[in-house]
Protein backbone atom coordinates (compact mmCIF):
# COMPACT_ATOMS: atom_id res chain seq x y z
CA UNK A 1 0.00 0.00 0.00
CA UNK A 2 3.07 2.79 0.64
CA UNK A 3 4.53 1.54 -2.21
CA UNK A 4 1.31 1.97 -4.28
CA UNK A 5 1.06 5.43 -2.62
CA UNK A 6 4.63 6.60 -3.62
CA UNK A 7 4.47 5.75 -6.91
CA UNK A 8 1.15 7.26 -7.05
CA UNK A 9 3.24 10.78 -5.61
CA UNK A 10 5.51 10.15 -8.06
CA UNK A 11 3.59 9.81 -10.83
CA UNK A 12 1.80 13.05 -10.70
CA UNK A 13 5.07 15.00 -9.54
CA UNK A 14 6.38 13.85 -13.15
CA UNK A 15 3.12 14.67 -14.80
CA UNK A 16 2.79 18.16 -13.28
CA UNK A 17 6.61 18.90 -13.86
CA UNK A 18 5.63 17.90 -17.94
CA UNK A 19 2.85 20.26 -17.51
CA UNK A 20 4.94 22.87 -16.01
CA UNK A 21 7.83 22.22 -19.18
CA UNK A 22 5.20 22.50 -21.49
CA UNK A 23 3.21 25.65 -19.69
CA UNK A 24 6.87 27.86 -20.42
CA UNK A 25 7.48 26.57 -23.43
CA UNK A 26 4.60 25.89 -25.47
CA UNK A 27 1.70 27.31 -23.30
CA UNK A 28 -0.16 30.14 -25.02
CA UNK A 29 0.22 33.43 -23.81
CA UNK A 30 -3.51 35.18 -22.93
CA UNK A 31 -4.64 38.36 -23.65
CA UNK A 32 -6.22 38.91 -20.22
CA UNK A 33 -9.65 41.26 -19.71
CA UNK A 34 -9.38 43.21 -16.43
CA UNK A 35 -11.90 41.62 -14.13
CA UNK A 36 -11.99 43.35 -10.17
CA UNK A 37 -14.31 40.51 -8.41
CA UNK A 38 -13.47 36.92 -7.16
CA UNK A 39 -9.80 37.59 -5.96
CA UNK A 40 -9.59 34.60 -4.23
CA UNK A 41 -12.30 32.39 -6.02
CA UNK A 42 -11.98 33.36 -9.41
CA UNK A 43 -9.96 30.11 -10.89
CA UNK A 44 -9.27 31.97 -13.77
CA UNK A 45 -5.37 33.85 -14.01
CA UNK A 46 -6.81 37.48 -14.61
CA UNK A 47 -5.67 41.15 -13.66
CA UNK A 48 -7.68 43.13 -11.87
CA UNK A 49 -6.22 46.52 -13.25
CA UNK A 50 -5.15 48.17 -16.46
CA UNK A 51 -1.24 49.08 -15.40
CA UNK A 52 -1.29 52.71 -14.05
CA UNK A 53 1.98 55.26 -14.13
CA UNK A 54 4.03 55.96 -11.03
CA UNK A 55 7.06 57.50 -9.36
CA UNK A 56 7.96 59.74 -12.75
CA UNK A 57 12.14 60.70 -12.57
CA UNK A 58 14.42 61.88 -15.42
CA UNK A 59 14.20 58.69 -17.78
CA UNK A 60 12.15 56.19 -15.18
CA UNK A 61 8.81 55.91 -14.82
CA UNK A 62 7.27 52.62 -12.59
CA UNK A 63 4.48 50.73 -14.14
CA UNK A 64 1.99 49.22 -11.20
CA UNK A 65 -0.92 47.14 -12.14
CA UNK A 66 -2.80 43.95 -10.20
CA UNK A 67 -3.91 40.37 -10.48
CA UNK A 68 -6.01 38.05 -8.68
CA UNK A 69 -3.41 35.41 -8.51
CA UNK A 70 -0.15 35.59 -7.27
CA UNK A 71 2.25 35.51 -10.53
CA UNK A 72 5.50 36.50 -11.70
CA UNK A 73 4.97 39.36 -13.58
CA UNK A 74 7.22 41.71 -16.33
CA UNK A 75 6.66 44.39 -18.53
CA UNK A 76 7.58 44.36 -22.12
CA UNK A 77 8.29 47.67 -23.40
CA UNK A 78 10.16 50.07 -26.32
CA UNK A 79 10.25 52.94 -28.81
CA UNK A 80 7.87 51.06 -31.11
CA UNK A 81 5.51 48.17 -31.18
CA UNK A 82 7.81 45.50 -31.03
CA UNK A 83 8.98 45.86 -28.05
CA UNK A 84 12.43 45.01 -27.81
CA UNK A 85 13.11 45.68 -24.06
CA UNK A 86 11.66 43.64 -20.79
CA UNK A 87 11.95 44.89 -17.06
CA UNK A 88 10.74 42.68 -13.77
CA UNK A 89 11.27 43.85 -10.62
CA UNK A 90 14.59 42.43 -8.12
CA UNK A 91 14.24 42.76 -4.83
CA UNK A 92 17.64 41.20 -2.32
CA UNK A 93 18.73 39.23 -5.29
CA UNK A 94 15.54 37.56 -5.72
CA UNK A 95 13.19 38.33 -9.19
CA UNK A 96 9.64 39.60 -7.19
CA UNK A 97 7.38 36.41 -7.89
CA UNK A 98 4.66 34.91 -5.98
CA UNK A 99 2.82 38.51 -5.58
CA UNK A 100 -0.29 40.12 -6.92
CA UNK A 101 0.09 44.05 -6.90
CA UNK A 102 3.09 44.82 -9.10
CA UNK A 103 5.07 47.79 -9.11
CA UNK A 104 7.77 47.71 -12.23
CA UNK A 105 10.14 49.88 -13.08
CA UNK A 106 11.44 51.12 -16.50
CA UNK A 107 14.92 52.47 -16.15
CA UNK A 108 17.74 54.35 -18.55
CA UNK A 109 14.22 55.70 -20.69
CA UNK A 110 15.21 58.73 -23.66
CA UNK A 111 13.87 61.57 -21.43
CA UNK A 112 11.29 62.85 -24.14
CA UNK A 113 10.85 60.09 -26.30
CA UNK A 114 7.15 57.87 -26.57
CA UNK A 115 7.59 54.25 -25.71
CA UNK A 116 4.94 51.41 -26.06
CA UNK A 117 4.49 48.84 -23.19
CA UNK A 118 2.68 45.75 -22.42
CA UNK A 119 2.67 44.05 -19.00
CA UNK A 120 3.00 40.30 -18.75
CA UNK A 121 1.71 37.73 -15.73
CA UNK A 122 2.32 34.18 -15.50
CA UNK A 123 0.73 32.34 -12.72
CA UNK A 124 1.78 29.15 -10.87
CA UNK A 125 0.41 25.78 -10.76
CA UNK A 126 2.95 24.88 -8.22
CA UNK A 127 5.21 27.23 -5.93
CA UNK A 128 7.53 24.21 -4.21
CA UNK A 129 10.97 25.01 -2.32
CA UNK A 130 12.53 22.98 -5.28
CA UNK A 131 9.94 22.92 -7.73
CA UNK A 132 8.39 25.59 -9.31
CA UNK A 133 5.87 24.81 -12.10
CA UNK A 134 4.40 27.71 -14.05
CA UNK A 135 0.81 28.59 -15.10
CA UNK A 136 -0.35 30.25 -17.72
CA UNK A 137 0.95 33.76 -19.10
CA UNK A 138 -1.75 36.33 -19.64
CA UNK A 139 -0.73 40.29 -21.40
CA UNK A 140 -2.25 43.83 -21.36
CA UNK A 141 -3.53 45.75 -24.27
CA UNK A 142 -0.74 47.69 -25.70
CA UNK A 143 0.14 50.98 -24.09
CA UNK A 144 2.06 54.31 -24.44
CA UNK A 145 3.65 56.69 -22.19
CA UNK A 146 6.33 59.66 -23.03
CA UNK A 147 9.42 59.32 -21.21
CA UNK A 148 9.61 61.96 -18.11
CA UNK A 149 12.15 64.63 -18.74
CA UNK A 150 12.55 66.43 -15.61
CA UNK A 151 15.72 68.95 -17.25
CA UNK A 152 12.18 69.79 -19.49
CA UNK A 153 11.60 73.97 -18.86
CA UNK A 154 8.17 73.50 -20.04
CA UNK A 155 5.45 71.55 -17.32
CA UNK A 156 2.28 70.85 -16.99
CA UNK A 157 0.32 69.07 -14.54
CA UNK A 158 -3.25 68.75 -12.92
CA UNK A 159 -4.10 68.81 -9.29
CA UNK A 160 -6.89 67.40 -7.78
CA UNK A 161 -7.94 67.22 -4.34
CA UNK A 162 -11.15 65.97 -2.16
CA UNK A 163 -12.76 64.01 -4.77
CA UNK A 164 -14.05 61.46 -1.70
CA UNK A 165 -14.97 58.56 -3.64
CA UNK A 166 -16.41 59.96 -6.65
CA UNK A 167 -15.04 58.15 -9.41
CA UNK A 168 -16.79 60.04 -12.21
CA UNK A 169 -15.20 63.28 -11.00
CA UNK A 170 -11.93 62.00 -11.68
CA UNK A 171 -12.87 60.85 -15.20
CA UNK A 172 -14.88 64.56 -15.52
CA UNK A 173 -11.29 66.67 -14.51
CA UNK A 174 -10.10 64.84 -17.03
CA UNK A 175 -12.38 65.34 -19.38
CA UNK A 176 -12.39 69.10 -18.81
CA UNK A 177 -8.75 69.48 -19.53
CA UNK A 178 -8.98 68.26 -22.63
CA UNK A 179 -6.01 67.97 -25.04
CA UNK A 180 -4.51 70.67 -23.11
CA UNK A 181 -0.69 69.76 -22.31
CA UNK A 182 -0.36 67.53 -18.98
CA UNK A 183 2.41 65.83 -18.00
CA UNK A 184 1.02 64.22 -14.51
CA UNK A 185 -1.54 64.82 -12.46
CA UNK A 186 -1.12 64.97 -8.64
CA UNK A 187 -4.01 63.89 -6.31
CA UNK A 188 -3.58 66.33 -2.99
CA UNK A 189 -5.65 64.05 -0.58
CA UNK A 190 -9.42 62.96 0.10
CA UNK A 191 -9.46 60.95 -2.73
CA UNK A 192 -11.58 58.46 -0.50
CA UNK A 193 -13.24 58.94 2.63
CA UNK A 194 -11.82 55.95 4.81
CA UNK A 195 -9.94 52.40 3.67
CA UNK A 196 -11.68 49.81 3.67
CA UNK A 197 -9.94 46.72 1.63
CA UNK A 198 -8.19 46.86 -2.22
CA UNK A 199 -11.32 46.86 -3.91
CA UNK A 200 -12.20 49.86 -3.06
CA UNK A 201 -9.19 51.24 -4.17
CA UNK A 202 -9.71 49.84 -8.10
CA UNK A 203 -13.20 51.07 -8.33
CA UNK A 204 -12.86 54.54 -6.28
CA UNK A 205 -9.32 55.60 -7.82
CA UNK A 206 -7.47 53.02 -9.78
CA UNK A 207 -10.11 52.37 -12.85
CA UNK A 208 -11.40 56.23 -13.45
CA UNK A 209 -7.59 56.80 -13.42
CA UNK A 210 -7.06 54.57 -16.24
CA UNK A 211 -9.79 55.19 -17.91
CA UNK A 212 -8.86 58.35 -18.12
CA UNK A 213 -5.22 58.66 -18.18
CA UNK A 214 -3.05 56.89 -15.68
CA UNK A 215 -2.32 54.01 -18.61
CA UNK A 216 -0.08 56.91 -20.24
CA UNK A 217 0.52 59.50 -17.89
CA UNK A 218 1.66 59.27 -14.23
CA UNK A 219 0.37 60.52 -11.15
CA UNK A 220 1.56 61.13 -7.70
CA UNK A 221 -0.63 60.77 -4.28
CA UNK A 222 -0.19 62.60 -1.31
CA UNK A 223 -2.81 61.22 1.41
CA UNK A 224 -5.34 63.63 3.11
CA UNK A 225 -6.70 63.02 6.69
CA UNK A 226 -9.22 60.88 5.10
CA UNK A 227 -6.70 58.39 3.74
CA UNK A 228 -5.31 58.13 7.77
CA UNK A 229 -8.29 56.22 8.38
CA UNK A 230 -10.11 52.89 8.18
CA UNK A 231 -8.85 49.25 8.79
CA UNK A 232 -7.34 49.24 5.52
CA UNK A 233 -5.38 52.47 5.66
CA UNK A 234 -2.44 51.14 6.44
CA UNK A 235 -2.11 49.09 3.60
CA UNK A 236 -2.34 52.15 1.09
CA UNK A 237 1.51 52.64 0.68
CA UNK A 238 1.62 49.18 -0.90
CA UNK A 239 -0.44 50.29 -4.10
CA UNK A 240 1.46 54.03 -4.95
CA UNK A 241 4.52 55.14 -5.83
CA UNK A 242 5.31 58.41 -4.91
CA UNK A 243 8.90 60.46 -5.92
CA UNK A 244 11.42 58.08 -4.18
CA UNK A 245 8.56 56.33 -2.86
CA UNK A 246 8.26 58.15 0.00
CA UNK A 247 5.16 59.33 1.87
CA UNK A 248 6.57 63.06 1.52
CA UNK A 249 8.58 64.45 -1.30
CA UNK A 250 10.44 66.66 -3.13
CA UNK A 251 10.35 66.91 -6.92
CA UNK A 252 12.02 69.34 -9.43
CA UNK A 253 10.34 70.45 -12.73
CA UNK A 254 12.45 72.47 -15.25
CA UNK A 255 12.99 75.69 -12.79
CA UNK A 256 9.67 74.47 -10.38
CA UNK A 257 10.69 72.78 -7.04
CA UNK A 258 7.80 71.20 -5.55
CA UNK A 259 7.57 70.45 -1.94
CA UNK A 260 4.75 67.48 -1.40
CA UNK A 261 3.85 67.59 2.39
CA UNK A 262 1.98 64.88 4.61
CA UNK A 263 -0.66 66.64 6.32
CA UNK A 264 -1.70 63.52 8.37
CA UNK A 265 -5.18 64.09 10.70
CA UNK A 266 -6.72 67.16 12.08
CA UNK A 267 -7.89 66.16 15.43
CA UNK A 268 -5.72 65.79 18.42
CA UNK A 269 -3.36 62.35 18.63
CA UNK A 270 -5.92 61.25 21.63
CA UNK A 271 -9.28 62.12 20.26
CA UNK A 272 -11.13 59.61 20.97
CA UNK A 273 -12.24 58.63 17.26
CA UNK A 274 -9.04 57.10 16.61
CA UNK A 275 -8.64 54.96 19.99
CA UNK A 276 -5.35 55.45 20.86
CA UNK A 277 -4.41 54.52 17.36
CA UNK A 278 -2.67 57.84 16.11
CA UNK A 279 0.66 59.58 16.59
CA UNK A 280 0.60 62.28 13.64
CA UNK A 281 2.12 64.92 15.69
CA UNK A 282 5.75 62.86 15.84
CA UNK A 283 5.09 62.11 12.26
CA UNK A 284 4.86 66.32 11.21
CA UNK A 285 7.62 66.73 13.66
CA UNK A 286 9.93 64.55 11.84
CA UNK A 287 8.74 65.50 8.21
CA UNK A 288 9.73 69.30 9.65
CA UNK A 289 12.95 68.61 10.19
CA UNK A 290 13.30 66.78 6.58
CA UNK A 291 11.58 70.09 5.22
CA UNK A 292 14.48 72.14 6.66
CA UNK A 293 16.83 70.24 4.76
CA UNK A 294 14.91 70.13 1.89
CA UNK A 295 14.82 74.21 1.84
CA UNK A 296 19.29 73.95 2.13
CA UNK A 297 19.02 71.97 -0.52
CA UNK A 298 20.75 72.92 -3.87
CA UNK A 299 17.53 71.93 -5.88
CA UNK A 300 15.44 74.51 -3.60
CA UNK A 301 18.28 77.62 -3.80
CA UNK A 302 18.47 76.99 -7.75
CA UNK A 303 14.88 76.63 -8.48
CA UNK A 304 13.24 79.95 -9.68
CA UNK A 305 9.68 78.73 -8.47
CA UNK A 306 8.85 76.87 -5.26
CA UNK A 307 5.07 75.43 -5.21
CA UNK A 308 4.12 73.72 -1.69
CA UNK A 309 1.22 70.87 -2.13
CA UNK A 310 -0.60 70.07 1.12
CA UNK A 311 -3.92 68.76 1.92
CA UNK A 312 -4.50 70.91 4.90
CA UNK A 313 -3.99 74.66 4.56
CA UNK A 314 -2.12 75.91 7.21
CA UNK A 315 -4.65 79.21 7.40
CA UNK A 316 -8.00 79.49 6.31
CA UNK A 317 -10.06 76.67 7.69
CA UNK A 318 -12.80 77.85 9.20
CA UNK A 319 -12.81 75.69 11.97
CA UNK A 320 -8.94 74.99 13.74
CA UNK A 321 -8.87 71.47 15.33
CA UNK A 322 -5.59 70.32 17.18
CA UNK A 323 -3.86 68.76 13.76
CA UNK A 324 -4.16 71.83 12.25
CA UNK A 325 -2.61 74.34 14.51
CA UNK A 326 0.16 71.36 14.59
CA UNK A 327 0.46 71.23 11.10
CA UNK A 328 0.64 75.45 11.10
CA UNK A 329 3.36 75.53 14.61
CA UNK A 330 6.21 72.62 12.90
CA UNK A 331 5.58 74.22 8.74
CA UNK A 332 4.79 77.61 9.04
CA UNK A 333 7.79 79.21 10.62
CA UNK A 334 9.85 77.30 8.12
CA UNK A 335 7.90 78.07 5.14
CA UNK A 336 7.95 81.78 6.28
CA UNK A 337 11.74 81.56 6.48
CA UNK A 338 12.35 80.42 3.11
CA UNK A 339 11.05 82.18 -0.01
CA UNK A 340 8.03 80.04 -1.14
CA UNK A 341 5.66 81.28 -4.27
CA UNK A 342 2.63 79.60 -3.79
CA UNK A 343 0.79 77.22 -1.47
CA UNK A 344 -1.37 74.64 -2.69
CA UNK A 345 -3.99 72.75 -0.69
CA UNK A 346 -7.70 71.29 -0.17
CA UNK A 347 -9.77 70.11 3.03
CA UNK A 348 -11.83 72.93 3.47
CA UNK A 349 -14.28 72.07 0.70
CA UNK A 350 -14.44 75.98 0.35
CA UNK A 351 -12.62 76.78 -3.07
CA UNK A 352 -10.91 80.19 -2.63
CA UNK A 353 -7.57 82.09 -3.42
CA UNK A 354 -5.49 84.07 -0.19
CA UNK A 355 -2.99 86.81 -0.65
CA UNK A 356 0.04 86.36 1.23
CA UNK A 357 -0.08 88.48 4.76
CA UNK A 358 3.73 89.76 5.64
CA UNK A 359 4.52 87.46 9.21
CA UNK A 360 1.33 85.17 9.08
CA UNK A 361 2.08 83.15 5.13
CA UNK A 362 4.38 85.34 3.15
CA UNK A 363 3.19 83.30 0.42
CA UNK A 364 -0.72 83.39 -1.20
CA UNK A 365 -2.59 80.27 -0.40
CA UNK A 366 -4.61 78.44 -3.16
CA UNK A 367 -7.59 76.14 -1.77
CA UNK A 368 -9.19 73.63 -4.07
CA UNK A 369 -13.26 73.33 -3.96
CA UNK A 370 -15.28 70.28 -2.69
CA UNK A 371 -16.40 66.96 -4.00
CA UNK A 372 -20.21 67.81 -5.05
CA UNK A 373 -21.04 69.07 -8.60
CA UNK A 374 -20.71 72.85 -8.50
CA UNK A 375 -17.89 72.87 -6.23
CA UNK A 376 -14.87 71.14 -7.31
CA UNK A 377 -12.27 72.74 -8.89
CA UNK A 378 -8.78 71.42 -10.65
CA UNK A 379 -5.72 73.39 -10.56
CA UNK A 380 -3.57 73.45 -13.26
CA UNK A 381 -0.21 74.28 -13.11
CA UNK A 382 1.81 75.37 -15.85
CA UNK A 383 5.50 76.34 -15.74
CA UNK A 384 7.64 77.40 -19.21
CA UNK A 385 10.23 79.63 -19.96
CA UNK A 386 8.89 82.95 -18.81
CA UNK A 387 6.41 82.10 -16.03
CA UNK A 388 4.58 79.93 -13.44
CA UNK A 389 1.38 80.22 -14.71
CA UNK A 390 -1.57 77.73 -12.05
CA UNK A 391 -5.16 78.22 -13.16
CA UNK A 392 -8.40 77.01 -10.38
CA UNK A 393 -11.28 76.19 -12.62
CA UNK A 394 -14.63 74.91 -11.24
CA UNK A 395 -15.87 71.97 -12.61
CA UNK A 396 -18.10 74.11 -15.70
CA UNK A 397 -15.12 75.53 -16.69
CA UNK A 398 -15.64 79.01 -14.69
CA UNK A 399 -11.89 80.08 -13.94
CA UNK A 400 -11.91 81.43 -10.86
CA UNK A 401 -8.58 82.36 -10.44
CA UNK A 402 -5.10 82.76 -11.86
CA UNK A 403 -2.24 83.03 -10.05
CA UNK A 404 1.17 84.50 -12.05
CA UNK A 405 4.68 84.64 -11.46
CA UNK A 406 7.29 85.79 -13.96
CA UNK A 407 10.76 84.28 -13.58
FE1 LIG B 1 -9.50 66.72 4.34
Amino acid sequence: MKDLKSNRRSFLGKAAKIAGLLSVANLPVLRAEVQHKGVADDPEHKFLTKPYLQNPLHGEITVRFMTNKPTYSWVKYGLDESLKSSAETVKLGLVEANNRIHAITLRNLEPGKKYYYKVLSKDFFEYKPYDVVFGNTIESEMYSFTAPDMKKEEFSMLVLNDIHERPDAIEQHIGLHGNAPLDMVFFNGDIFNFQTDENQIIEKMIDPCTASFATHKPFLFVRGNHETRGKFARRLPDYFDNIDHAPYFTFSRGSTFFICLDSGEDKADNHKQYFGLAAFDAYREKQAEWLEQQLESEAYKKAKYRIVLIHIPLYHFHRDPPGVAHCRKVFGPLLNKYKIDLMISGHTHRYGFHEAEKGRHNYPIMIGGGPNLGTRTQIHVVVDKEKLAVVMKKDDGEVLHRYEVKG
